[in-house]
């Protein structure tokens, strides 16, 4: 591994408390790990499990989820449904080949700018321990057999006439029929 790899996470983070905490933290000037591109959500309810993985597909090596503590969410119970969905993708992820500890969850609340700093530091610590995500990619299809290989237009009346070639057997077969 290349010592100047840096891991790549990304972080969906409500807007009413993880995001404005992330805000705190910066106007406070606290530094944290830059590793993350936060992606701000109205409610982390919000959060369709497919921008998980959508997210590992395209390159991430971590995903950072942040909500507002339970009880407070804006929307009565976004986070519950996020805390579901959170268990639902680590057992997905384990069986896809990807670690469960590539995945986080925290409840963050907007007064929490501190916190930010120390989830973002632990995060990309957790996550260059683990080294890049390297997903396996399917191997393309077999390339379908031609239809020389599968000898249309040679017996099948209905193409051969269409191919050069059903026109030649068919004439050499008028010849010898003579
Ligand atoms: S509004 Fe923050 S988790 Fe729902």
């Amino acid at each position: 591994m290349s010592n100047d790899w840096e891991p790549r996470i990304v972080a969906f983070f409500c807007t009413w408390c993880t995001y404005t905490a992330a805000d705190l933290a910066g106007i406070s000037r606290m530094t944290y790990a830059p590793n993350a591109r936060i992606v701000r959500l109205m409610c982390s309810g919000r959060l369709d499990p497919q921008f998980v993985l959508k997210a590992f597909a395209d390159g991430a090596d971590g995903v950072l989820i942040g909500g507002c503590h339970p009880g407070d969410c804006h929307y009565q119970a976004g986070n519950y449904k996020t805390l579901r969905r959170y268990t639902l993708l680590k057992r997905l992820l384990a069986e896809m080949g990807i670690e469960p500890g590539r995945l986080r969850l925290e409840w963050i609340s907007a007064s929490e700018g501190d916190r930010v700093q120390k989830v973002m530091n632990e995060m990309a610590e957790q996550i260059r321990k683990l080294g890049p995500l390297r997903l396996e990619r399917p191997s393309p299809p077999a390339p379908l057999p031609s239809e020389r290989e599968r000898g249309v237009g040679v017996r099948g009346l209905g193409v051969e006439g269409k191919t050069g070639e059903g026109r030649l057997k068919a004439e050499v077969r008028a010849k010898v029929a003579v």
